[in-house]
């Protein structure tokens, strides 16, 4: 017993010696803004010889609805992709609530279900229907919660058959079961259904859906996650004309109703209307932004000027 004891006092000895913050090359040199629900920090993507995203610093708050523009190529997608880490940047830091999502401890799995990513080609599960594809991953959480807990419970079980009675571990509570996980999780897809009116096609495939309604979906599958914050890739510019509009209004409500949001986007009107900050990208830097009304009304930049004199 003793023994046991000094390897442990010793094991917490050796955790409290570890260095909190290990120095890497990862490691940022200036602090992150505690207000910003996303700040990135001299963020540099390259692709080979090519400098996609050059340097970029910038903050994004919550209730931020941002809205990206800018010509092809100019790294508004790349940019996109690197908030949540589906590219790595190749220079730089990327924060999200305070996380250096480029520290490899953390768990980017973890961060990324937080941020919600819509993209231009709706990117569903052609071979499940609706209601599997909205479910499939708050199901897969929450079982990989429970399984946790599980093997917790029979690990303190087993180390109680060594414990005398009054030192006996309580076990932590499962409330739940796969059965109500999965309830749960239907339940929440329908309700998101409902409010998009497309609950009664739940059970359809989305190769029988239109564009519009599998964006919508797309959307609402990102928001069965409870994200912090949306990320829209040019989240209407594969759909037809006729269906753009119930996708903008999908996604305007949710501005409404206060979700963060960054959209990349070539639809200038609804920039305009909803966004509360209009980035204006070219050749991998943000060379302007600001309101709506001084980037549309009187922009500064030359290339932005030249620019808006093309989409508008
Ligand atoms: N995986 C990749 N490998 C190599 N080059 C890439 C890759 N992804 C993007 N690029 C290049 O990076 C540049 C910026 O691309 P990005 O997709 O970010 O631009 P964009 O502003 O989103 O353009 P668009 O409006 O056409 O979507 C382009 O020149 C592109 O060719
Ligand atoms: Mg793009």
């Amino acid at each position: 017993m003793k023994d046991a004891e000094t390897a442990s006092v010793r094991k917490s000895k050796k955790r409290q010696a570890k260095p909190k913050f290990i120095k890497t090359e990862k490691t940022p040199v200036e602090p992150f803004d505690p207000e910003a629900l996303i700040e990135v920090q001299h963020l540099t993507k390259k692709f080979g010889e090519q400098v996609v995203l050059d340097d970029i610093s910038e903050k994004i708050v919550q209730g931020e609805k941002v809205a990206v523009i800018g010509p092809s190529g100019s790294g508004k997608s790349t940019f996109l992709r690197c908030l949540n880490m589906l590219e790595d940047p190749t220079d730089g830091y990327v924060f999200f609530e305070g996380n250096n999502l480029c520290d490899y401890r953390i768990d980017i799995n973890v961060q990324r279900r937080r941020m919600g990513m819509v993209f231009q080609q709706f990117n569903l599960f052609n071979n499940m229907n609706v209601l599997k594809n909205i479910t499939l991953a708050p199901v897969h959480i929450g079982m990989r919660a429970l399984r946790r807990a599980q093997r917790k419970n029979f690990l303190i079980k087993a180390g109680n058959l060594f414990r005398p009675a009054a030192k006996k571990k309580p076990l932590l509570s499962v409330r739940t079961s796969k059965k109500e996980i999965k309830a749960d999780a239907e339940a929440d897809a329908m309700r998101l259904l409902e409010r998009i009116g497309l609950a009664d096609k739940a059970g359809a495939y989305p190769s029988t859906l239109s564009g519009g309604q599998r964006q919508r979906i797309a959307i609402v599958r990102a928001l069965a996650m409870n994200p912090k914050v949306m990320l829209f890739d040019e989240p209407t510019s594969a759909l037809d004309p006729e269906m753009v509009g119930e996708v903008l209004a999908l996604i305007r409500e949710l501005a409404e109703e206060g979700m963060t949001m960054v959209i990349v986007t070539h639809e200038m009107g609804f920039a305009r209307e909803v966004a509360t900050r209009v980035m204006f990208m070219d050749g991998g830097k943000i060379v302007e932004q600001g309101a709506p009304a001084e980037i549309f009304g009187s922009p500064k930049n030359e290339r932005l000027q030249d620019f808006l004199s093309k989409v508008l």
